[in-house]
């Protein structure tokens, strides 16, 4: 059985579609505070959130409704669970220069307690969902797992945190916890509409408005786009690899993007020509991101299937059924 953390969030959601469709069994612990209830209506007297995808006939999802920061709600949580696939955090950098005290408290203290109950019921992988921006600004790119890291925000602190404990339970304990770096990550159902939404589905939404979206800074930061069918791929390729105890993997596409080129693209694939707006540059953001993806590749077989451009054209076409 596998347990998703944060299952009822963007890339949460997705990957307990994909384990859904393989016939697993899944249990959600989520508190639904950034995630919501209906990313998670699969099942045969339910429709999909993706059209066109086979659901086996018994859908086996249970959803605990509770709090990482608890830990007996925890230790419930995974009892019974081969596979902890940890995706459950308070995400975004701006969020967390607002109100540091609850993304620490989320992201680190939640972490502490599933690798705490991972270890004591003896699950057999936890897979930690890391991000990029612990890197910080490199003056190399692509950024490689061998770099020190350099974090600019809390929230960069706290998922770095969180690396640091699965790297000290591996140690310890032998808890096969293994990290995952992704990549500015899009796709369907990811939030346009919280104060603190990525760019992707921001940009989007706001263009399929024909309005014209706000860029923070000149729009030459860039980023290493990567759709979110290839981070749930990441995380099931992860699950049965022996000996990946305190492993750091980079999960990218590889290629970078910047947010000029981003517009560009999306009006291209929507057929207009709508010029971006222009802010003031947001405190805690990393310049440029770019990922060397060899190590994933060679350790867990790791490959991007969808590239940016085919990932933005499928998001897209969601984001208008909406
Ligand atoms: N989206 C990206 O571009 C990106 C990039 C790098 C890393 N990540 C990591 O991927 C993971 C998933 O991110 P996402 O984009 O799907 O975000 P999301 O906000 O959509 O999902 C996070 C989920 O965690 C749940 N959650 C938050 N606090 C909780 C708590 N105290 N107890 C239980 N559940 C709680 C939320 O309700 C939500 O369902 C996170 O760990 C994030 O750090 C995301």
């Amino acid at each position: 059985m596998y347990l998703v953390t944060g299952g009822a969030g963007f890339i949460g959601s997705h990957i307990v579609e994909e384990l859904l469709r393989k016939g697993e069994r899944v249990r959600v612990l989520d508190n639904f505070s950034t995630g919501k209830r209906e990313n998670l209506n699969f099942g045969r007297n339910l429709k999909p959130a993706v059209k066109d995808r086979d659901f086996p006939d018994a859908v086996q999802l249970e959803i605990i409704e509770g709090d990482l920061r608890d830990l007996d709600t925890v230790h419930k949580a995974v009892k019974g669970v081969d596979y902890v696939l940890h995706q459950g955090t308070l995400p975004s950098v701006t969020r967390s220069l607002v109100d540091p005290i609850t993304t620490t408290q989320v992201n680190i203290l939640g972490t502490l307690n599933i690798l705490i109950a991972s270890r004591d019921v003896g699950v057999r992988k936890v897979v930690y969902a890391c991000s990029s921006s612990v890197y910080g600004d490199t003056e190399i790119l692509p950024k490689m797992e061998t770099m020190t890291p350099n974090p600019l925000s809390p929230y960069a602190v706290s998922k770095l945190a969180g690396e640091n404990y699965c790297r000290v339970f591996y140690k310890n304990f032998g808890l096969e916890a293994v990290s995952l770096r992704y990549f500015n990550v899009f796709g369907p159902r990811q939030d346009p509409e919280s104060e603190y939404a990525a760019a992707i589905p921001k940009f989007i939404t706001t263009m399929l408005k024909e309005e014209r979206p706000t860029i923070y800074g000149d729009g030459k930061q860039s980023r290493d786009f990567t759709f979110v069918a290839n981070v749930v791929e990441a995380n099931l390729l992860a699950c049965p690899i022996p000996k990946l105890g305190g492993e750091i993997l980079n999960i990218a596409c590889g290629k970078k993007f910047n947010l000029l080129d981003l517009v560009k693209k999306i009006n291209q694939i929507l057929g207009t020509s709508i010029e971006p707006k222009h802010s003031e540059p947001r405190m805690g953001e990393v310049r440029h991101s770019q990922a060397d993806i060899s190590k994933a590749k060679r350790i867990i077989n790791y490959q991007p299937r969808i590239n940016f451009e085919d990932g933005l054209k499928k998001t897209i076409e969601t984001f208008k059924e909406r």
